[in-house]
């Protein structure tokens, strides 16, 4: 821990009213965050204190102008109580990159790791072990400066809050593919955890939910013809036994979990094509039976099977194969994260145990 981090702890943990069995998706909070300041051009003294509601001006900006950005990350438990995260560089990497989008200054990565690896030594009883458990991480950033003058801010806050969590997705996944509302454009955020990103997709998905579908595949602005990615997930495709997923873009979110499964998959001599997909081809596909599997992939999502999809009123189940690649790639991907597979790949980084 570096002198700089001041640290005021809970004088009474809230855990014992968590049923752990019972957790909906980023309801409970652990016990402390991770507050650090940006103000006269730089970032101040951070600090861990307990969980807890901010004080804010109403006119701060980030009410009126949706200045936010934000990540999603994850740490697991191992059976020996030791603690690990999922190559946290690639989202402090992120998280700057989306930053700098937004005209929001970056943040320093001593703090990041030092606040994260703090936060999780004092709230280490909240992550439990075993499958499907691990503890949500949220950084994200806001802009805090008073007034309403459209302009980017000149003070924000960069937190840290720590859900526990397991499963994103309860039962199946149905998804709608976007053939009117788009998600991002050319030139836009849509790479960046802006968190405007997600506020816009929220009335198309309300309009498929009532349809009864959980997410919506969003496709390019311009012509609604190739498949981009759900908003909580990048999504994967199986045609024959090859997988396809959409390169990134300035409008596809740069998802940790889909180039890990890129990397994985392929180590595996499995056929990973990354390039442009096009609906037409997904819905050929699904008619003559050579689509296989279709499954999300994001931080919080996990590896999520999609069970069918719909497209201008056709509608298609997917088959359950025996040899799912989400199954497969799902475990090894899991079991990797929580030290209880190799890491050939370097990927899994451990939280050093520390007095705190
Ligand atoms: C994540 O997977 O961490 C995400 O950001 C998705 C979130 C909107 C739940």
């Amino acid at each position: 821990m570096t002198d700089t981090l001041k640290v005021t702890k809970i004088s009474k943990s809230k855990i014992d009213q968590v049923d752990f069995s019972k957790l909906a998706f980023g309801t409970v909070f652990t016990d402390h965050m991770f507050v650090c300041e940006y103000k006269n051009g730089a970032w101040q003294t951070p600090e861990i204190l307990p969980y807890g509601p901010l004080q804010m001006d109403p006119s701060a900006k980030v009410f009126h102008y949706g200045q936010a950005v934000f990540e999603g990350m994850k740490a697991y438990k191992d059976d020996n109580g030791d603690v690990f995260m999922f190559r946290p560089e690639e989202n402090f990497n992120r998280i700057n990159k989306s930053s700098e989008r937004l005209a929001m200054p970056a943040f320093d990565k001593a703090y990041f790791f030092d606040g994260l690896n703090t936060l999780l030594n004092l709230d280490k009883d909240w992550i439990k072990s075993g499958e499907n458990n691990s503890l949500y991480i949220r950084p994200f950033v806001i802009a805090t400066e008073n007034g309403v003058s459209a302009s980017p801010a000149t003070e924000y806050k960069f937190i840290i809050i720590c859900a526990p969590a397991q499963a994103y997705y309860s039962g199946e996944v149905r998804v709608l593919f976007a053939d009117h509302y788009s998600r991002s454009a050319d030139g836009g955020v849509g790479f960046a955890k802006a968190a405007g990103n997600y506020a816009a997709q929220f009335y198309p998905t309300e309009l498929a939910k009532e349809k009864g579908y959980n997410q919506v595949v969003w496709t390019d602005a311009n012509s609604h013809e190739y498949l981009e990615e759900a908003g909580t997930m990048n999504v994967f495709f199986r045609v024959h036994d090859t997988l396809l997923t959409a390169p990134t873009s300035d409008r596809i979110l740069d998802g940790i979990t889909r180039k890990s499964l890129i990397e994985l998959a392929r180590s595996q001599g499995i056929t990973v094509e990354v390039r442009p997909v096009k609906v037409s081809e997904i819905v050929e596909a699904a008619e003559n039976g050579s689509l296989k599997e279709m499954f999300g992939a994001g931080t919080a999502a996990v590896i999520s099977p999609i069970s069918g999809f719909t497209h201008k009123d056709k509608k298609f189940d997917l088959p359950k194969p025996e040899d799912a690649y989400a199954t497969k790639l799902k475990k090894q991907l899991t079991e990797l994260q929580a030290n209880r597979a190799d890491d050939p790949f370097g990927w899994r980084y451990e939280v050093p145990a520390l007095e705190v």
